[in-house]
């Protein structure tokens, strides 16, 4: 069969199965069956596959339509520009998330304009629930000169993650710890406390798509009953493990954000930062600091 008709084959069947983005699916299925770029398909229309590369095109579309996330078999997600490798044992790192690392730069930023006169300090940042080390290796990325530590609670998402670090050259800049959230860890360490935890509330699972439900790790999305048990834990545990002035950075939800809020009461300042469906997806709050010389300041929120 020739490379066109196979794709538009494979088109029809993603689209008579409801299957979304069709045409992105067949395409980035092919491209991993035949190992090129999108490019080569349009430019050789007319190659025909082997019977190798028919029967692996042809397995990789039964698991798409099986409903198995694309990402899960090619084994590949982009992030921040970066290409990590994904198993089922972490969560697909979302565009979303990419809403943090922003947040993390222009927050370090500030601190860095503030703290001009100061003698030059190393941030010390930690992401919680690491997953796929997205979060952390974004961050290690950008700022060279942080001490970048990533908690998880799996042992296997904390082996994928030493895994992506490895194929960026970024392993001798991340600590890998197994910990459940922030225990264990000491007080008044960390500038920046980053987290994209499980915020999803299980009474809210069935407008969670079925894809996510069925195939990403339960304990990566799910929280609890509302949502809120795991940042509930986190809040304190962040406030004690940060310095003053230092900030906790979350990723949230629409459905969480007047629950994070009144969990941060007293924190000293408080950002929600939303995403391009102008959804609330990042909440950025301020340890509370007591006597901070004025240099620091409250930035404008
Ligand atoms: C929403 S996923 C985020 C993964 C990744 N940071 C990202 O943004 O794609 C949440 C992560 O938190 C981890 N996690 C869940 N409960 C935890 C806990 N009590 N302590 C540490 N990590 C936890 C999960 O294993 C999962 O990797």
């Amino acid at each position: 069969m020739q490379l066109k008709q196979a794709l538009t084959e494979a088109v029809a069947r993603l689209t008579a199965n409801n299957v979304p983005s069709p045409r992105m699916n067949a395409e980035l299925l092919l491209m991993f069956t035949l190992d090129c770029d999108r490019a080569y398909l349009y430019a050789h229309p007319e190659r025909d596959l082997t019977a190798d590369e028919t029967s692996r095109y042809q397995s990789a579309l039964a698991e798409r339509l099986r409903g198995v996330p694309a990402q899960y078999i090619t084994g590949h997600q982009e992030f921040w520009g970066m290409d990590l490798i994904v198993t089922p044992a972490v969560l697909i790192p979302r565009p979303e998330t990419e809403h943090v690392i922003e947040t993390v730069l222009e927050l370090a930023d500030e601190e860095k304009r503030a703290e001009q006169e100061c003698p030059p300090n190393i941030l010390r940042i930690v992401d919680v629930g690491t997953g796929s080390g997205c979060i952390a290796l974004a961050l290690a990325g950008e700022l060279p000169q942080a001490e970048i530590h990533a908690i998880d609670v799996s042992t296997k998402a904390l082996e994928l993650a030493r895994v992506n670090a490895v194929r960026h050259q970024l392993e001798g800049r991340i600590r890998f710890h197994e910990a459940d959230l922030l225990t264990g860890f000491e007080e008044n360490s960390f500038d920046f406390i980053v987290s994209n935890p499980p915020y999803v509330g299980e009474s809210e699972e069935d407008e969670v798509q079925l894809e996510v439900r069925k195939f990403e790790p339960r304990s990566a999305v799910f929280a609890g009953p509302t949502g809120l048990e795991i940042i509930a834990r986190l809040i304190p545990q962040a406030s004690t493990a940060l310095r003053p002035g230092g900030w906790l950075v979350m990723e949230i939800s629409g459905t969480i954000v007047e629950g994070a809020k009144q969990l941060l009461k007293g924190w000293e300042e408080l950002r929600i930062i939303d995403d391009l469906q102008e959804i609330p997806r990042v909440i950025a709050a301020r340890k509370i600091s007591p006597g901070m010389p004025s240099y620091r300041g409250t930035a404008a929120g």
